[in-house]
């Protein structure tokens, strides 16, 4: 079976629409045909300023949603970063052999350490790129599920691993990424040119665990474009053409079997049956996600076993590259 891994950051404790359409349901529909790995990465989580409290919530929510969305412990691992500390381990070795002009170019750095400047951030918002090529490289993945924007993280990681395996011998496996055709991109509701992100105004981005009437009035109230048509043009109808993926995405109906259902009709129809649609699909996931929460020790049972599982396949690649990169074996 091929190998996948992907993560997913706890810093927001709610995920939204684009996390689920670009990669968690791809997470979920993997489980059929690979050995999955999947990772809440809450050693990524405080690259910025953040609350212990928060973090330690926002992990065991992210953990329960994952459940909730149909992360199956029976067949995947599921666990939590800070749990397995080969991640750092390896991190550090990988630090030594990506190169700083590499890390350099990487624009998420260039966006997120905008606010700060690049002299006030701090140094693992920098590095940062680099513990997720450890993520992925620990456990020989093939494939990894995630959106658009990790491509040139991804592009590091295959990078990286080449040149450790060119210096050192084969030692990873050089990973793919696996972006799906619809909804690798899902767009803010506001400002459609803008990817969906919990970094911009909340009215933008629709999260799994708000009220669904909340949600559902995000929608109505979504930017669309000038013109009437319902159809998807992304160069000169972002805001519509944004709706008709995320109802295609979740609804399961094509793009065209959507303009033509929309033929005639306007943007309200759109938004107002998009509403719905979103509706039935975040209620009972928040309803279930909420259960697991109200019963912790259970789910921390699943994150023990899911580290227990990864540690194993994370501790052998570590003894490989320890020996390998010439650390003395202890004694
Ligand atoms: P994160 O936590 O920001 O996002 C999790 C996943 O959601 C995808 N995503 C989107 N997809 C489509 N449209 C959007 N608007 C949208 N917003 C987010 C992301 O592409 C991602 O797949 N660096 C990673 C976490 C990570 C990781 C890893 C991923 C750490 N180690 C190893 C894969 C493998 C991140 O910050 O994702």
């Amino acid at each position: 079976l091929p190998r996948v891994f992907s993560g997913i950051q706890p810093t927001a404790g709610s995920f939204q629409l684009g996390n689920y359409l670009g990669a968690l349901r791809q997470w979920v529909a993997l489980q059929e045909t690979a050995e999955a790995f999947y990772c809440v990465v809450d050693l990524h989580a405080i690259t910025m300023d953040w609350d212990p409290e928060e973090l330690r919530q926002n992990s065991l929510t992210s953990a329960a949603q994952l459940l909730a969305l149909g992360v199956d412990p029976a067949r995947s691992t599921l666990f939590v970063q800070s749990h397995v500390p080969e991640h750092l381990q390896l991190s550090w070795v990988l630090e030594c052999v990506a190169r700083f002009g590499e890390a350099s170019r990487m624009t998420q750095f260039k966006d997120k350490s905008q606010r700060e400047g690049a002299d006030g951030s701090s140094v693992g918002l920098f590095t940062y790129p680099v513990l997720m090529a450890a993520d992925i490289l620990l456990y020989q993945t093939d494939q990894v599920p995630v959106g658009d924007d990790q491509r040139q993280h991804l592009e590091l990681t295959r990078d990286v691993a080449t040149r450790f395996n060119n210096r050192f011998g084969p030692t990873f496996t050089v990973p793919s990424v696996f972006i799906p055709e619809a909804g690798a991109r899902v767009m803010d509701l506001q400002t459609p040119e803008k990817k969906m992100s919990k970094s911009l105004p909340p009215a933008g981005c629709v999260f799994l665990l708000d009220d669904p009437k909340v949600s559902a009035k995000k929608i109505r109230s979504a930017v669309t474009d000038t013109g009437r048509e319902v159809v998807a043009d992304a160069a000169n109808k972002p805001g519509v053409t944004n709706l008709l993926t995320i109802h295609s995405a979740l609804s399961g109906r094509s793009i065209p079997e959507l303009e033509q259902h929309f033929a005639g009709r306007g943007y309200g129809d759109l938004k107002k049956e998009l509403a719905e649609v979103v509706t039935e699909f975040v209620s009972p996931v928040r309803a279930r996600t909420q259960e697991l929460l109200d019963d912790p020790a259970e789910l921390e049972r699943v994150l023990a076993g899911g580290a227990e599982r990864a540690r194993e396949v994370a501790a052998a690649t570590v003894a490989d590259v320890y020996e390998r990169t010439g650390f003395l074996a202890p004694g």
